[in-house]
């Protein structure tokens, strides 16, 4: 089917409980692998490709269309993480169903004109909008934002965000992190639910998103690691927290390092194992196919979105 947006899957998701996968797509190889998942779950999933990759890959656009064609569950196409109104404006042009405006390293009234503005552009063509309020850290840690909610979302500004800008999901920081390395060695996983349940209460029915949510799975971690890979005591969020956040408000979790951690682990893998052969098939289709077990694994036991296609 055509690509769609993310309206009706967040509807469902919400009143049925569960999220929705967005998963970040660097290659042709790794956005197979995740329909290949996604169509065995028989979920409905969304495809996230990051503004770097529409300078290195400009292709994969038209890759992602492709397959959102050829199979029948429904796939959106999302910008993540747009860090400019105009780059968001050129992939509403370029047949994304969804952008993500990222100005939330701006303050509150910069953040709602900057959202405003690609809501305006973004809705006149049909297409979807999501932006962050607080601080994901990772990427972003540089911020120190203090108070009682420190970088977390404030729920007392959430109302206002809203209905300022009109968007359709709103990215909330509640102890999330970008990349491998989400809490310390000893440190206790936790994340802010008190938060999520503050803001959920004040936007009924409406859908948030969690970003920085990989879980590190030990099993790829440990194949990353055995075969030269360098990411020793990487750790993620739970799995629990994400099933627990999924059953809340949360309608979309963001999913990218996780399928770094596979695809390339499991190309070294096939690297070593295999040092007498160079046929391209013989590296990168087990390495689509560990992608697509682990988007199973993660639509099935984590999202709880399987056949809500
Ligand atoms: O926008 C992408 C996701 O927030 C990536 O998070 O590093 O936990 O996979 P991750
Ligand atoms: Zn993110």
């Amino acid at each position: 089917m055509a690509l769609v947006t993310t309206k009706e899957m967040f509807d469902k998701a919400y009143a049925e409980g569960y999220a929705v996968g967005a998963f970040n797509v660097d290659s042709v190889d790794i956005m197979q692998g995740v329909i290949d998942g996604a169509v065995r779950a028989q979920s409905p999933v969304i495809l996230a490709v990051s503004g770097r990759m529409l300078d290195d890959v400009p292709y994969i656009v038209q890759a992602c269309k492709l397959a959102a064609h050829d199979n029948a569950i429904p796939v959106a196409l999302h910008l993540d993480h747009g860090k400019s109104v105009k780059l968001c404006k050129r992939c509403v042009d370029a047949g994304f169903t969804s952008v993500m405006i990222d100005a939330s390293l701006y303050d509150f009234d910069t953040n709602v004109r900057l959202t405003r503005e690609v809501v305006d552009y973004a809705h006149s063509c049909g297409v979807v909008v999501e932006s962050e309020l607080g601080v994901v850290s990772g990427k972003e840690e540089d911020i120190v934002v203090a108070g009682k909610y420190g970088q977390f979302t404030r729920p007392s500004d959430v109302v206002e965000f809203v209905s300022s800008t009109g968007l359709d999901s709103l990215a909330i920081a509640i102890g999330t992190c970008h990349g491998a390395y989400k809490y310390k060695a000893g440190e206790q996983p936790y994340l802010r639910f008190d938060i999520l349940d503050e803001i959920a209460d004040k936007l009924p029915n409406f859908p948030l998103v969690l970003h920085g949510a990989s879980s590190i799975p030990k099993e790829r971690l440990d194949i990353f690691n055995c075969y030269g890979g360098k990411l020793p005591q990487a750790i993620g969020i739970p799995e629990d927290m994400l099933r627990q956040a999924a059953a809340k408000a949360v309608c979309k979790i963001n999913v990218a390092s996780d399928l770094r951690i596979c695809y390339f682990g499991e190309l070294r893998r096939q690297f070593a194992l295999k040092p007498n052969k160079w046929d391209a098939k013989e590296f990168f289709l087990p390495a689509r196919q560990a992608v697509a077990d682990l988007v199973y694994d993660r639509l099935v036991n984590v999202m709880g979105s399987a056949n809500k296609a």
